[in-house]
């Protein structure tokens, strides 16, 4: 949610700061803005909408927009928007500098709005991730003084806060950190003035920054892919925490200006994770990498002897008394993780046969919850950094849980903070509709639930050994459906003017239909809901007409012929139906118009791979639509703020 980015070394910023703007673009895109430190001060850019904005106000070129291009044209368009990035040089000169792409919280999306702020003449300049939540009394006070603001935003507030204390000293670290001491909410900052015109001073709280340590030169970052091009060593800032960047160190302080020494973490991703490798878009290369994704996250805990998987070992934590004698797992999380939770309630069931309640984190952490000592608490975060997640997270140790965090981001705030992390080795996930990290997830809670089950002596050896087996047969079978990608592209063709999609499914289908469903709606704008199909006919059948498209998950032999009825009975009401299914008995065949098969896989563990064809279908509506399916509107990847 916003990305901020900043520079200092030898080289020209602007290139720089747009680059890494561009990486960050997923975290919010309705402005941009930079603020270069030249030879004359503080030059500051900022422009409504999409990074190319900002290129095309810098140069005063139009940037060619690469929709409905062939790949060749596609190509060349991008080589030339890179041209123009490099141009920028020529426009906005200096070696120091800020950057910001915005998701908005406090005032609309506008030139005015975007940051960077600066204070009124123009020597301090801000960019701001989080929310200043008491940014009102501060503004109220600041114009008592005489301050006048110039947008809406709570982050205006930062800068003349700022630029108060700097009067009082004409020091910059020291207005910085008077300035942090009377802010209330989140923030990651960044800070450059003009009389200081050899640095960059960040801080956090309850957001992420990073800070890139590079040779002769130095970044900050909301994440990690916008500055891996230059540097693979980082420091994660903690919580409160301050850096004063130079072209040749770094200084860490804590939130009362002591240093602190703390050598850099190395970045082990690869970087062509941040790139599209000749796919279209980011949703649809990371929707064909979950083969490798969900090997990268099975094979680590799978123990093989003789080429045959015969048992879970995680080397994270051992599955000990607590895991035998839990009386309750508790799953929190938001939007896709805790879709990916309701899941993992059917497979804790199942195999371990223990209560399971799934929370909304954001609801959590009002509820005054009820945690009990065998609780096992799990958060599911891709990003690490949700905002009402971490916060769960905070809620739960404080009654005295032990957290295990399921994410997909090392050195995130969630992995720092939990007692036991799991990842998802998913690798870095751009598009801000989660695919890779939804299945890997579930890859986790299922290793999780069968692990558990085996301890609690609630699956036979026999029955383990197979699930063990079967597991390692998902990715192979992940492939096979992305490779029917043709199939569902037409079928996305022919369906993606219907008003309404509904989603149904019994059991775990039920709970999967909810990915499904938000998968539609985040990228196509379509109308889409999930049904339990029970609840069909206590309901929402009163919705259904000709222009209706109801997709049945259908996984669970026992109840395909309770499938086969809701779809007759949607049809009778003008529906057009699909099935998705692994069956291939011709169940279907008299009811559905149309019928996606699955390759065939334990029932129970089906799940992870009957999402796919959603996932494609949801990318190809988008793109039928003509809308840019890696950049939803009103959405951004990472929810830092409430
Ligand atoms: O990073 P997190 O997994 O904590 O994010 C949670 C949700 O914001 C996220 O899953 C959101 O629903 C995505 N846009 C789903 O595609």
């Amino acid at each position: 949610m916003c990305g901020i980015v900043g520079y200092v070394g030898e080289k020209n910023a602007t290139p720089i700061l747009i680059n890494a703007l561009k990486k960050l673009e997923y975290r919010g895109y309705d402005s941009a803005g930079i603020a270069v430190l030249g030879n004359d001060g503080i030059i500051v850019r900022k422009a409504k909408g999409a990074i190319k904005y900002l290129v095309e106000k810098i140069t005063g070129e139009v940037v060619k927009d690469s929709k409905n291009l062939s790949k060749e044209e596609c190509e060349k368009a991008e080589a030339e928007y890179e041209r123009q990035i490099e141009k920028t040089a020529d426009f906005v000169k200096g070696n120091i500098g800020i950057g910001h792409t915005r998701w908005a919280t406090h005032g609309e999306p506008s030139d005015i709005n975007a940051h960077p702020h600066t204070n009124v003449s123009g020597t301090i300049a801000v960019v701001h991730n989080g929310i200043i939540e008491n940014y009102a009394k501060i503004k109220n006070w600041l114009q008592s003084q005489g301050v006048v603001f110039k947008s809406q935003t709570d982050t205006e507030v930062v800068a003349h806060l700022i630029n108060y204390y700097y009067e009082q000293k004409k020091d910059i670290f020291y207005a910085v950190l008077q300035a942090l001491k009377k802010l209330e909410g989140s923030y990651a900052l960044g800070v450059v003035c003009k009389d200081f015109p050899d640095r960059v001073i960040a801080a956090r709280k309850d957001c992420p920054l990073i800070v890139g340590v590079g040779n002769g030169e130095n970044f900050i970052a909301s994440d990690v892919p916008a500055i891996l091009e230059y540097t693979r060593e980082v420091h994660y800032l903690e919580q409160k925490e301050v850096a004063v960047l130079y072209a040749d160190h770094v200084d860490l302080f804590n939130e009362d200006g002591e240093k602190i020494i703390r050598k850099p973490s190395h970045v082990e991703w690869d970087l062509s994770a941040a790139k599209k490798d000749g796919y279209a878009h980011f949703m649809l290369k990371e929707i064909h990498e979950q083969p490798k994704a969900l090997t990268d996250t099975l094979r680590p805990r799978l123990v093989i002897e003789n080429n045959v998987p015969v048992d879970i070992k995680f080397d994270e934590f051992d599955f000990d008394e607590n895991w035998k004698n839990a009386g309750r797992i508790v799953i929190t999380a938001c939007g896709t993780a805790s879709y990916a939770g309701m899941v993992g309630r059917y497979a804790f069931e199942k195999f371990a046969r223990i209560p399971v309640v799934v929370d909304a984190a954001s609801e959590f952490r009002y509820r005054n919850p009820i945690l009990k000592k065998d609780d096992i608490f799990i958060v599911i975060s891709q990003s690490g950094e949700t905002a009402d997640t971490l916060e769960a997270l905070r809620i739960a140790k404080k009654c005295g849980a032990k957290v295990i965090a399921i994410t997909n981001t090392v050195g995130s705030s969630v992995s720092r903070e939990a007692d036991r992390i799991i990842y998802t080795w998913a690798g870095p996930e751009i598009a801000v509709a989660s695919t890779k990290a939804y299945t890997t997830q579930l890859m986790c809670l299922y290793l999780l639930a069968i692990k558990m089950g085996e301890v609690r002596g609630t699956i036979a050896k026999d029955d383990y050994l197979r699930l063990l087996k079967q597991l390692e047969e998902i990715p192979e079978k992940a492939k096979r459906i992305v490779e029917n990608q043709p199939v569902i592209q037409k079928f996305a063709s022919e369906q993606f003017n219907k008003a309404k999609i509904f989603y149904i499914g019994r059991l775990f289908d039920s709970a999967s239909s909810m990915e499904c469903a938000l998968k539609l709606k985040e990228v196509s704008y379509m109308h889409s809901e999930a049904f339990a199909a029970g609840e069909l006919k206590h309901g929402p059948i009163a919705l259904v007409d000709n222009s209706t498209l109801v997709v049945a998950l259908a996984t669970e032999p026992a109840l395909y012929e309770k499938i086969a009825s809701n779809i007759l009975e949607v049809k009778a009401r003008g529906a057009a139906t699909l099935v998705i299914t692994q069956d291939c008995s011709g169940a279907f065949k008299n009811c559905a118009d149309t019928t996606i098969q699955i390759p065939e896989c334990e029932n129970d563990l089906a799940s992870i791979i009957s999402v796919i064809p959603a996932q494609l279908f949801a990318y190809y509506c988008a793109v039928q639509k003509g809308l840019n399916p890696d950049m939803p509107r009103n959405l951004a990847k990472s929810v830092t703020v409430e």
